[in-house]
């Protein structure tokens, strides 16, 4: 058997959605740079404390801001500069590259490769801000969705550069639904009282990390290996929601995919993205310490290898096994509260 990875080589035009064809390869063929594989932070370096983004102080945006308005003034051919950041995910979640060995279209999201990738992004990500501004203790705040007072759009996001020109703004003013749905082009709003959607949310969080994802597959998805017939496709519970409802509530209505928010090629586009994605990354690991009795140890899994550029613009080969452990990655979750673990329904 052959490890999981795409091979840099492939990079080719891909779909942002139905008839809308994108091209977010690097300017520059990565299959030409150096690789080098991945290595622990000095374990002697400081946690990066994530904060949830509705506590967050005036000082703390400042630096986030600051780092943000560099990230986006870097050129193109910058792999850390903002847009390369988020042509990342469009990269992996378009099917840009073919797998190594069975050239399938490489695609991250819909099996277990969800949550480690988006663990690796965020953490590529959060080191590159940090070291923009030379602040090695920055951390990315999360958006703590899943609790009743983080429940509408945190306010930062509401200031440049933290907001984004495609996106629904009629939901500012208004409680997150975690299960906006919709069908083909329509997405109903739900129409409950705030404090309605706030009850219906957390009994639906009780539902997604404890009683309907006691198993492995459930809540990290079908298990993607190399090489068997090229695909599996199956979301865990946290991927359909919250995951992609709030992608979709984010983004803009008056447009096909609920840009930029709502669909894959764009969604890394909206700083909001971010915060999005740490709080599901918080979530994982909140389900592994309720869940204790649930091992990964699957080789195809633990071996899946990607590339991403550091804060030093190297390209770097990481495994899923370098990101199971948050604290060698010296990082960290400020407790909140888990408002949805006694929410039974
Ligand atoms: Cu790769 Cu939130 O999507």
């Amino acid at each position: 058997s052959w490890v999981l990875s795409p091979n840099l080589s492939t990079c080719h035009q891909s779909l942002g959605r139905a008839g809308l064809p994108v091209y977010c390869c690097p300017p520059k063929p990565e299959s030409e740079e150096p690789v080098t594989d991945f290595q622990f932070p000095d374990p002697s370096s400081p946690l990066r404390t994530r904060r949830p983004a509705h506590r967050v102080d005036e000082n703390y945006i400042s630096k986030y801001r600051k780092a943000l308005d560099i990230m986006k003034s870097l050129p193109y051919d910058d792999p850390r500069s903002f847009m390369r950041q988020a042509d990342m995910h469009c990269l992996y979640c378009t099917g840009a590259y073919n797998q190594q060995v069975t050239n399938y279209p490489f695609n991250i999201h819909r099996s277990w490769l969800f949550f480690p990738w988006h663990r690796m992004m965020m953490y590529f990500h959060e080191r590159i801000l940090g070291s923009l501004i030379g602040d090695d203790t920055f951390a990315l705040p999360f958006w703590a969705w899943d609790i009743p007072d983080g429940m509408m759009t945190p306010k930062m996001y509401l200031n440049p550069p933290f907001t984004n020109h495609r996106r629904d703004t009629s939901h500012y003013s208004k409680v997150v639904d975690l299960n906006y749905g919709c069908e083909k082009y329509s997405c109903p709003e739900r129409g409950l009282s705030s404090q309605e959607q706030i009850d219906y949310n957390l009994a639906l969080m009780y539902n997604h990390v404890v009683s309907g994802a006691k198993k492995m597959e459930l809540f990290m998805g079908c298990p993607l290996k190399a090489g068997e017939a090229g695909f599996c496709d199956g979301k865990g519970t946290i991927e359909s929601a919250p995951h992609n409802t709030v992608h979709k509530w984010i983004g803009s209505g008056t447009f096909p995919g609920r840009e930029d928010m709502g669909v894959f090629y764009s969604a890394a586009r909206d700083p909001s993205f971010y915060a999005h994605h740490t709080n599901i990354d918080r979530l994982w690991e909140v389900w592994r310490g309720l869940h204790d009795n649930v091992n990964m140890t699957d080789p195809d899994w633990l071996d899946t290898a990607f590339f991403f550029h550091n804060e030093k613009s190297q390209l770097v080969r990481i495994r899923i096994r370098d990101v199971l452990n948050i604290t060698k990655l010296r990082y960290a979750y400020e407790e909140v509260e888990l408002a949805w673990l006694d929410r039974r329904p």
